[in-house]
Protein backbone atom coordinates (compact mmCIF):
# COMPACT_ATOMS: atom_id res chain seq x y z
CA UNK A 1 0.00 0.00 0.00
CA UNK A 2 1.13 3.02 -0.55
CA UNK A 3 0.23 7.20 -0.56
CA UNK A 4 -3.15 8.21 1.76
CA UNK A 5 -4.77 6.15 4.30
CA UNK A 6 -8.26 6.59 5.09
CA UNK A 7 -8.75 5.43 8.83
CA UNK A 8 -12.87 5.81 10.53
CA UNK A 9 -14.70 4.21 13.17
CA UNK A 10 -17.65 4.13 15.69
CA UNK A 11 -17.50 5.38 18.86
CA UNK A 12 -16.08 1.73 19.90
CA UNK A 13 -13.21 1.67 17.67
CA UNK A 14 -12.07 5.42 18.41
CA UNK A 15 -9.65 4.80 21.05
CA UNK A 16 -7.76 2.03 18.94
CA UNK A 17 -8.31 4.35 15.93
CA UNK A 18 -6.31 7.38 17.57
CA UNK A 19 -3.83 5.33 18.40
CA UNK A 20 -3.24 3.49 15.37
CA UNK A 21 -3.28 7.06 13.38
CA UNK A 22 -0.21 8.02 15.35
CA UNK A 23 1.63 4.71 14.37
CA UNK A 24 0.48 5.10 10.33
CA UNK A 25 2.14 8.67 10.68
CA UNK A 26 5.39 6.95 11.55
CA UNK A 27 5.22 4.78 9.00
CA UNK A 28 5.90 7.59 6.28
CA UNK A 29 2.04 7.63 5.46
CA UNK A 30 -0.46 10.32 5.39
CA UNK A 31 -3.91 9.59 6.85
CA UNK A 32 -7.31 11.00 6.21
CA UNK A 33 -9.65 10.59 9.40
CA UNK A 34 -13.06 10.49 8.39
CA UNK A 35 -14.18 10.38 12.05
CA UNK A 36 -15.82 9.78 14.73
CA UNK A 37 -14.27 12.32 16.48
CA UNK A 38 -15.99 12.27 20.08
CA UNK A 39 -16.51 9.05 22.08
CA UNK A 40 -20.38 9.72 21.57
CA UNK A 41 -22.69 6.61 20.52
CA UNK A 42 -22.97 6.85 16.86
CA UNK A 43 -23.91 5.05 14.28
CA UNK A 44 -21.16 2.70 11.98
CA UNK A 45 -22.67 2.11 8.63
CA UNK A 46 -22.12 6.05 8.11
CA UNK A 47 -18.56 5.72 8.93
CA UNK A 48 -17.94 3.17 6.51
CA UNK A 49 -19.60 4.44 3.21
CA UNK A 50 -18.14 7.92 3.94
CA UNK A 51 -14.52 5.70 3.68
CA UNK A 52 -16.05 3.45 1.03
CA UNK A 53 -17.26 6.11 -1.23
CA UNK A 54 -13.75 7.69 -1.30
CA UNK A 55 -12.27 4.69 -2.28
CA UNK A 56 -14.99 4.49 -5.03
CA UNK A 57 -14.17 8.01 -6.11
CA UNK A 58 -10.17 7.54 -6.64
CA UNK A 59 -9.74 9.62 -3.50
CA UNK A 60 -7.21 6.74 -2.02
CA UNK A 61 -6.45 3.49 -2.76
CA UNK A 62 -7.15 1.73 0.79
CA UNK A 63 -8.65 2.13 4.24
CA UNK A 64 -8.96 1.17 8.09
CA UNK A 65 -12.73 0.93 9.68
CA UNK A 66 -12.99 0.43 13.62
CA UNK A 67 -15.59 -0.43 15.33
CA UNK A 68 -16.59 -2.65 18.26
CA UNK A 69 -16.51 -6.13 16.67
CA UNK A 70 -15.22 -4.90 13.26
CA UNK A 71 -18.47 -7.33 11.65
CA UNK A 72 -20.49 -4.42 11.28
CA UNK A 73 -17.90 -2.54 9.36
CA UNK A 74 -17.24 -5.48 7.14
CA UNK A 75 -20.93 -6.23 6.31
CA UNK A 76 -21.25 -2.45 5.43
CA UNK A 77 -18.16 -2.03 3.34
CA UNK A 78 -18.55 -5.16 1.61
CA UNK A 79 -21.78 -4.06 -0.04
CA UNK A 80 -20.18 -1.21 -2.01
CA UNK A 81 -18.62 -2.27 -5.70
CA UNK A 82 -15.33 -2.76 -5.44
CA UNK A 83 -14.58 -2.53 -2.13
CA UNK A 84 -13.17 -6.08 -0.76
CA UNK A 85 -13.26 -5.37 3.34
CA UNK A 86 -11.29 -8.00 5.36
CA UNK A 87 -11.63 -8.26 9.07
CA UNK A 88 -8.73 -9.19 10.56
CA UNK A 89 -7.97 -10.77 13.87
CA UNK A 90 -4.20 -11.87 13.63
CA UNK A 91 -1.53 -11.04 11.34
CA UNK A 92 -1.73 -14.19 8.98
CA UNK A 93 -5.22 -12.90 8.50
CA UNK A 94 -3.77 -9.22 7.13
CA UNK A 95 -1.08 -11.15 5.00
CA UNK A 96 -3.60 -13.34 3.00
CA UNK A 97 -5.92 -10.84 2.63
CA UNK A 98 -3.36 -9.03 0.89
CA UNK A 99 -1.90 -11.51 -0.56
CA UNK A 100 -4.56 -13.39 -1.91
CA UNK A 101 -8.29 -11.11 -1.51
CA UNK A 102 -6.11 -8.07 -2.34
CA UNK A 103 -8.05 -6.59 0.02
CA UNK A 104 -8.18 -2.37 0.32
CA UNK A 105 -10.19 -2.01 3.33
CA UNK A 106 -8.71 -3.91 6.68
CA UNK A 107 -11.03 -3.90 8.94
CA UNK A 108 -10.61 -4.08 13.13
CA UNK A 109 -12.25 -4.68 16.25
CA UNK A 110 -11.80 -2.36 18.93
CA UNK A 111 -13.37 -4.15 21.49
CA UNK A 112 -11.43 -7.54 19.84
CA UNK A 113 -7.68 -6.59 19.72
CA UNK A 114 -5.38 -4.90 21.64
CA UNK A 115 -3.27 -2.06 20.45
CA UNK A 116 -0.34 -3.81 19.85
CA UNK A 117 -1.63 -6.61 17.99
CA UNK A 118 -3.42 -4.10 15.52
CA UNK A 119 -0.56 -2.16 15.10
CA UNK A 120 1.24 -5.50 13.93
CA UNK A 121 -1.70 -6.58 11.98
CA UNK A 122 -2.07 -2.93 10.42
CA UNK A 123 1.87 -3.03 9.80
CA UNK A 124 1.63 -6.17 7.72
CA UNK A 125 -1.48 -5.28 6.42
CA UNK A 126 0.44 -2.17 4.80
CA UNK A 127 3.40 -3.59 3.41
CA UNK A 128 1.64 -7.05 2.31
CA UNK A 129 1.44 -6.92 -1.93
CA UNK A 130 -0.60 -9.01 -3.99
CA UNK A 131 0.28 -11.89 -5.28
CA UNK A 132 -1.83 -11.48 -8.85
CA UNK A 133 -1.82 -14.33 -10.86
CA UNK A 134 -4.53 -17.34 -10.31
CA UNK A 135 -5.40 -14.49 -7.31
CA UNK A 136 -6.62 -11.94 -9.81
CA UNK A 137 -9.00 -14.23 -11.63
CA UNK A 138 -10.90 -15.10 -8.50
CA UNK A 139 -10.77 -11.50 -7.21
CA UNK A 140 -12.59 -10.39 -10.11
CA UNK A 141 -14.86 -13.54 -9.66
CA UNK A 142 -16.16 -11.81 -6.77
CA UNK A 143 -17.64 -8.81 -8.49
CA UNK A 144 -19.00 -11.01 -11.24
C1 LIG B 1 -21.47 -0.55 18.98
O1 LIG B 1 -21.98 -0.82 20.24
C2 LIG B 1 -21.23 -1.84 18.21
O2 LIG B 1 -22.42 -2.48 17.95
C3 LIG B 1 -20.48 -1.57 16.94
O3 LIG B 1 -19.29 -0.90 17.21
C4 LIG B 1 -20.04 -2.76 16.12
O4 LIG B 1 -19.37 -3.70 16.93
C5 LIG B 1 -21.07 -3.38 15.29
O5 LIG B 1 -20.79 -4.31 14.52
Amino acid sequence: MSGKILIASDHAGLALKNYLIQNIVELDYTVEDLGCHENVSCDYPVFAKSLCSKIQDREADCGVLICGTGIGMSMTANRFEGIRAALCTTEFHAKMSRAHNDSNVLVLGGRITGDELAREILKTWLITPFEGGRHQRRVELIEK
